[in-house]
């Protein structure tokens, strides 16, 4: 088993380049089974979601070929089963994707109930709820989600509450459905326009994509595309954090700044400094940080999954700052380890309240999920003395070689193995 172990208090400084988005990519790779001819799709993200996605692909049959390091082909015409495989789909929350995608092409899906990050309950019951309006029927039996349909059909499906899950399982069964489908109160998210991009540039009719609103026209055949995924709004957002954290200056290139609009706007809010290029952005910090209140939100408000990060930052702003979590219910995780470094944070029903600390200390924490692994390594980074990281597996998920690019930053970050706990000798 390895940890990162980090020596605080080195300035983040210099330039780093954001991988693809891994919520685009977890969506786009089982698209790739709707289509009827070689996908090959570029900024792929080298992240562990990635490869399992992948990885479960060629257990059924698909033909993957890596072009290069950021480039694969996928040929999924092979795959002549619906089932997932158990062990490989439980463990991640985009595997729930199949579901759409098996109803989308076979019209019959066998997977597991997802799994994913543990956040509290997960429920998939807007997932189901798209595919019965599309005429499916399901039943749940032994953690597998089994959903038929004699025939696909266009219909109208209002979302209870705004899914990027549901959002994107929908449109990938309503894809080749007959007719029109309409997504109301869809989510927003760019990784959402970036499967409806992927998919119309296969030939699909999608419109809406971005909006709450979401027209799918059902159509026979996808043809073979070459697609560029999005550049990861949490990766730029988490190197925005750590700039600032460590009082550095770093340009964050391959980005969309628009995507990152609600964390500049907080940066900025909280006294850094933010420039925004075509397609890069500079994030520096002098002076002291400012308290602020956060509320997390969907799309285009500020992001869930920078909420730990975030916490970071505002825990060593001047005065008390509140985050409040209106997504998940369970996102509180890294207050604990957060504190061992010294922050002082209580969580008071969906509510973390921030009492900024002069300064964080080194200690030894566990990454609890990836978005409050990574926290924990903005904490050791901005802290007097050294910090580890454990169960780093997490982290890994969804951030491509965040050790090297952290290093080419000039942060003092590695690698190392976690001993083995010593067995007392018998005398
Ligand atoms: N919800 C329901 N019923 C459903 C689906 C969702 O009640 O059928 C609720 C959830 O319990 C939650 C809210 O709706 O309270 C939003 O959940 P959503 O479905 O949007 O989340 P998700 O699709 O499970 C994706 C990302 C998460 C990200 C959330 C929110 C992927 C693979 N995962 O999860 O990403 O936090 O959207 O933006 O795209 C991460 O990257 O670290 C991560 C966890």
């Amino acid at each position: 088993m390895e940890r990162f172990t980090i020596n605080g208090g080195n300035r983040l400084t210099g330039e780093v380049t954001v991988s693809g988005a891994k919520n685009a990519a977890v969506a786009i790779i089982p698209a790739t089974i709707l289509c009827d001819d070689i996908c090959r799709i570029e900024n792929i993200p080298n992240i562990t979601d990635v490869s399992n996605m992948l990885h479960i692909l060629k257990e059924m049959g698909a033909k993957i070929r890596y072009v290069d390091r950021s480039t694969v082909e996928i040929d999924s015409r092979p795959i002549a089963t619906f089932v997932a495989p158990y062990e490989l789909v439980r463990r991640m929350r985009g595997s729930a994707y199949l579901m759409g995608a098996f109803l989308g092409r076979f019209h019959h899906a066998v997977v597991a109930m997802p799994g994913g990050c543990n956040f509290g309950v997960r429920p998939i019951d807007q997932h189901l709820k798209g595919f019965s309006a599309l005429g499916a029927s399901y039943s749940l039996e032994g953690g597998m989600v089994d959903v038929a349909a004699e025939n696909l059909c266009g219909s109208s499906v209002y979302l209870d509450v705004v899914s990027v899950g549901a959002t994107i399982n929908i449109m990938l069964a309503a894809v080749k459905a007959e007719g029109t489908t309409v997504i109301e109160n869809a989510a927003r998210e760019p990784h959402i326009v970036d499967l409806a991009n992927f998919l119309n540039s296969m030939g699909a009719d999608i419109r809406g994509a971005g909006t709450d609103e979401i027209k799918i026209r059902g159509c026979k055949h996808l043809h073979g595309t070459v697609y560029s995924i999005i550049p990861d709004q949490i990766e730029a957002g988490t190197y925005m954090v750590a700039a600032a954290a460590t009082s550095g200056d770093v340009l964050i290139k391959n980005v969309i700044p628009k995507h990152l609009d609600s964390i500049t706007a907080k940066l900025e809010e909280i006294g850094v400094k933010v420039e925004e290029y075509d397609d890069s952005i500079r994030v520096s910090r002098t002076g002291p940080l400012n308290k602020c209140t956060i509320k997390t939100m969907p799309h285009p408000g500020f992001p869930t999954d920078m909420h730990p990060q975030m916490a970071v930052l505002l825990s060593i702003a001047s005065g008390t700052s509140i985050i409040n979590e209106s997504i998940f219910d369970n996102r509180f995780q890294y207050v604990d380890e957060l504190s061992r470094l010294g922050a002082r944070i209580s969580v008071e029903g969906r509510l973390a309240v921030i009492e900024g600390v002069d300064h964080l200390t080194g200690a030894i924490v566990k990454a609890t999920d990836l978005r409050a692994g990574v926290a924990m390594l903005i904490a050791g980074l901005c802290a007097r003395g050294v910090t580890q990281v454990e169960d780093i597996q997490y982290i890994e998920r969804g951030y491509e070689d965040i050790v090297g690019k952290l290093r080419s930053l000039g942060a003092d970050i590695r690698r190392t193995a976690v001993p083995e706990p010593s067995v007392p000798q018998a005398i």
